[in-house]
């Protein structure tokens, strides 16, 4: 499904980590010699860049859940087309910060359940699913502090509070269920250091294969 190269996907509620260990394992495998695109959702594009600062800033409530279905499969649609499948096409390793798993738990669970709309447009008009997702776990009081403490101005989803991220957690952990085969689940309340470790052994073991 990902032509020659491989897809890696990192999921996890704010804070877990997951930008930091997305550029660790790029700069790992590229010093390996690999070929590595490192990029992130939304956006990861110039068009859905353009459509993340519309998703992220303002009032949490300026979108309803459906609107947002729409407008994160817009920006993974262009990330796609111009992104990551030229990237996987000619053999490189796809590192991604966030992809349709965040889009099935925030958008598909957060207001109500809307996980059959989530799951019936990506098969429509996004098709494809990572070789490898990392799930970063980790307690929500401990990632929404070191997510606030970062001071963006994108904090739509992180002002949805606490409860939303406990409830993210869960829904995360059950995903890694749902599709076990592509999934991996590492502890993130470790040093920065010994989650990149368990990162890199994990990655190896699938490059290897
Ligand atoms: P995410 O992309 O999941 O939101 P980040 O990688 O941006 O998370 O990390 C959020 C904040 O926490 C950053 O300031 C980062 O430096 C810090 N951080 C990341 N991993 C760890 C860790 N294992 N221990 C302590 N702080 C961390
Ligand atoms: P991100 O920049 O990864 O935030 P963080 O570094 O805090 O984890 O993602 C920004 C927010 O966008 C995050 O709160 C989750 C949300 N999001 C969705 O709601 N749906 C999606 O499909 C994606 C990709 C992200």
């Amino acid at each position: 499904m990902s032509g020659k190269g491989l897809f890696i996907t990192f999921e996890g509620i704010d804070g877990s980590g997951k930008s930091t260990q997305a550029r660790l394992l790029a700069d790992h495998l590229t010093a390996q010699g690999r070929d590595v695109v490192l990029t992130r959702e939304p956006g990861g594009s110039p068009g859905a860049e353009e459509i993340r600062a519309l998703v992220l800033q303002g009032d949490p409530d300026r979108w309803s859940a459906q609107t947002e279905i729409l407008l994160f499969t817009a920006a993974r649609r262009d990330h796609m087309e111009r992104t990551i499948l030229p990237a996987l096409e000619a053999g490189k390793v796809v590192i991604c910060d966030r992809f349709a798993d965040s889009t099935r738990m925030y958008q598909g669970l957060s207001r109500g359940d809307l996980r059959g709309d989530v799951d019936a447009l990506h098969a429509r008009m996004i098709g494809v699913e990572p070789d490898l997702t990392l799930l970063i776990d980790m307690d929500p009081t401990q990632g929404l502090s070191r997510a606030l403490s970062r001071q963006t101005k994108e904090e739509r989803f992180e002002e949805f509070g606490e409860a939303l991220q406990a409830a993210m957690r869960a829904g995360f952990l059950a995903l890694a269920e749902e599709f076990a085969a592509r999934f991996r689940v590492i502890d993130g309340a470790r040093a920065i250091d010994d989650v990149a470790r368990d990162v890199q052994a994990i990655v190896q073991k699938r490059l290897a294969a």
